[in-house]
């Protein structure tokens, strides 16, 4: 993206205001958000490993790099739900790999949120009755989820969304993110296999069947509807 034309799109992005989720930003520095809760806090269904790599590693990999991309450039001062969006319709290099790590930084703090200690099962309230609604039932839901999960080929992420009254599951392939595409996100799985190979090798079924039977943070999912 060339600088005359990256001017002209942050003059409408800050036009239009922002939402952001989680991330402080700052002058040149988007922060790493704190997992909200310990490394250990979701075993046996991910194991203390896994989310040390997971966070410690890829997330904070995506950090890093994000900040050197955007570093002395317009987009440093911009918070970084802006910055996927500036970025989402990039075809340049440096365009597409700030896209592609900011993404990603988004996506994984929505991830650990999307997930709590003894989480899973069904929602309650309003939430349940939506699901219900858009999907039959809750057993309807969860088969759409897993379906959803498995069929995605190759690194991405499936995700329950906002769809006018109702929800509906969309899936999203290596950093592509709801944000990008103007729809609310309640709720994701990470389906890359970094997300679980050291606890379940190739068998992505059963982490997204453990993902919603034991992980799950509904209050969290309910909380976006109003967001
Ligand atoms: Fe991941």
């Amino acid at each position: 993206m060339n600088s005359r034309r990256m001017m002209v799109v942050l003059a409408g992005v800050c036009a239009a205001g922002s939402l952001v989720f989680g991330q402080e930003a700052k002058p040149g520095v988007i922060k790493l958000p704190a997992l909200p809760y310990a490394e250990s806090a979701l075993e046996p269904a991910i194991s203390a490993k896994t989310m040390g790599f997971h966070y410690g590693k890829h997330h904070k990999g995506y950090l890093d790099n994000l900040n050197k991309l955007i570093a002395v450039s317009e987009l440093e001062s911009l918070p970084l739900e802006e910055i996927i969006r500036v970025t989402a319709k990039a075809k340049d290099k440096d365009g597409v790999a700030i896209f592609n790590n900011a993404a990603q930084v988004w996506n994984h703090t929505f991830f650990w949120n999307s997930m709590k200690p003894k989480g899973g099962g069904k929602p309650t309230g309003a939430l349940l009755e939506k699901l219900e609604k858009s999907f039959g039932s809750y057993d309807k839901f969860k088969q759409a989820f897993q379906d959803a999960a498995t069929g995605q080929f190759g690194s991405g992420w499936v995700w329950l969304v906002a769809d006018g009254d109702g929800l509906k599951i969309i899936k999203t392939s290596n950093a592509d993110t709801p944000v990008a595409h103007g729809q609310k996100a309640l709720l994701t799985c990470d389906v890359w296999e970094h997300a679980y190979y050291l606890d379940y090798q190739n068998r992505r079924k059963d982490f997204v069947a453990t993902f919603l039977d034991s992980l799950v943070n509904w209050d969290f999912a309910a909380a976006q509807l109003s967001r």
